[in-house]
This record gives structure tokens, C-alpha cells and sequence, in this order.
């Protein structure tokens, strides 16, 4: 299967959102990454519900929504009728994680869990059947533009054997930090999602620039 990109809309121009959600329509991007912040979880409030809506409206790919709030589970069905098509929550923001899973999964979209770079990735050994996607956090989560944490590499070798165990298909998400100089390393070591943010919007070019997080053949040695 062919890696996934999704620009991370956290760092789209949001006085000009339409605009920048169309640039992604017709780049080669697959999803939309979009970060909700409550300013409890993370130390940065960012976008809700009415803004999610508002890209549905023109966003022509699915919206990867990434909740970094406390007690997630109780806006699930807010965030679908809102136009999530895959949820991701907190394991460190859900006690009932199990529970919070399935509730995703019966409002109809796909379950994502997030750990964040301290959170060891078999935390999730008893669940890895329950989800469709692990967001794997590449830096400490609550703003754009910050640097790619190295232990990331291991962490993601490691789930990609603990997901090839229990045979389940499970999509291994990076966010944080990406660029064009650690992708390649990343779709080694197993990562299927890579989640892009200041890399796209700082380049002079994004269209060209999603092209290349797409181009898999790129040497990790150039
Ligand atoms: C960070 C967010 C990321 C962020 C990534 O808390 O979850 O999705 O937008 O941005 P970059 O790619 O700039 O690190
Ligand atoms: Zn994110």
C-alpha cells in the first residue's frame, strides 16, 4: 500500500482556509490533518467544531481529526456530524479507552489513538485490534513548526512488529516534525501516514512539495 500524506491545516492561512483547503484538494495530498487544542490538554487553543464544519464544505478528502483534549468521549458524535471520517483521541486523555474506541467506531468513522513522545507504545498491546490508525507524536503536541523528536524511529519499528503479531491492519500516523529530510527514514521504519504542516505551508511551492512526501522512492541517503 502506498504511504499517506495529510497536511496539517494548523498551519493553513485561516483567513484563507477555502483557498488553502482547495490547494490540497488538487495536490496529491490524501487526507486533511486537523488539530483540535482545548487549551487543557495542550497549552494552545486552535479550532472547533463550526471550523471543521466549514472545511467539510469544501474539502474533497477525508478529515483526520486529531482531538488533543480532555474527555474526548464526549464529543464523538459532535465531531461525525461535524465531518470527521477518521477520530484520533489521547491515550493519555482517556480513561475508558476501549470504550471511547468502539463509541468512534459505532458513530461510523475510523478510531485513532495519539501517544505522545513520552508514552510507550506497548501501552496499546490490548487494544491494537480495537483501532484503525496510531498517531505516533513526533514532538510534544500543541504547536506547529517544532523539532522531530529522533526516538521516534524506534518507537515506530516497534509498533509495526507489535501490528504484523496480531495481523490487524493498522495504520502507523507520524506527526510532527516531518520534512523532507525525514520522511523517507520514516516510511522505513514502517510509518504508512505522515502528517505535514510547516513543511507544506512554508514551501513556495505546497503542491510540489505533498508531491514529494508522496515520491516513496526517495533516497534516505540524499
Ligand atoms: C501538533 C499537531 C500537529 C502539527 C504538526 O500538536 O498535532 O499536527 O500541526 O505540525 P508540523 O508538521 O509543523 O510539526
Ligand atoms: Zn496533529
Amino acid at each position: 500500500m502506498k504511504h499517506k500524506v495529510a497536511p496539517s491545516i494548523l498551519s493553513a492561512d485561516f483567513a484563507n482556509l477555502q483557498r488553502d483547503v482547495e490547494m490540497i484538494n488538487r495536490s496529491e495530498a490524501d487526507w486533511f490533518h486537523v488539530d483540535v487544542m482545548d487549551g487543557v490538554f495542550v497549552p494552545n487553543i486552535s479550532l472547533g467544531l463550526p471550523v471543521i464544519s466549514a472545511i467539510k464544505k469544501h474539502a474533497q478528502k477525508p478529515l483526520d481529526v486529531h482531538l488533543m483534549i480532555v474527555q474526548p468521549e464526549r464529543y464523538i458524535n459532535d465531531f461525525k456530524k461535524a465531518g470527521a471520517d477518521i477520530l484520533t483521541v489521547h491515550l493519555e486523555a482517556s480513561i475508558h479507552l476501549h470504550r471511547t474506541v468502539h463509541a468512534i467506531r459505532e458513530a461510523g468513522m475510523k478510531a485513532g489513538v495519539a501517544l505522545n513522545p513520552h508514552t510507550p507504545v506497548n501501552t496499546l498491546s490490548e487494544i491494537l485490534r480495537d483501532i484503525d490508525l496510531v498517531c505516533v507524536m513526533s514532538v510534544n503536541p500543541g504547536f506547529g513548526g517544532q523539532k522531530f523528536i529522533e526516538n521516534t524511529y524506534s518507537k515506530v519499528r516497534e509498533l509495526r512488529t507489535m501490528a504484523g503479531n496480531v495481523e490487524t491492519e493498522l495504520l502507523i500516523e507520524i506527526d510532527g516534525g516531518v520534512t523532507l529530510n525525514n520522511y523517507a527514514e520514516l516510511l522505513e521504519a514502517g510509518a504508512d501516514v505522515l502528517v505535514a504542516g510547516n513543511t507544506v505551508f512554508t514551501a513556495d511551492d505546497p503542491v510540489a512539495t505533498i508531491q514529494k512526501l508522496k515520491n516513496s522512492s526517495h533516497s534516505i541517503l540524499t
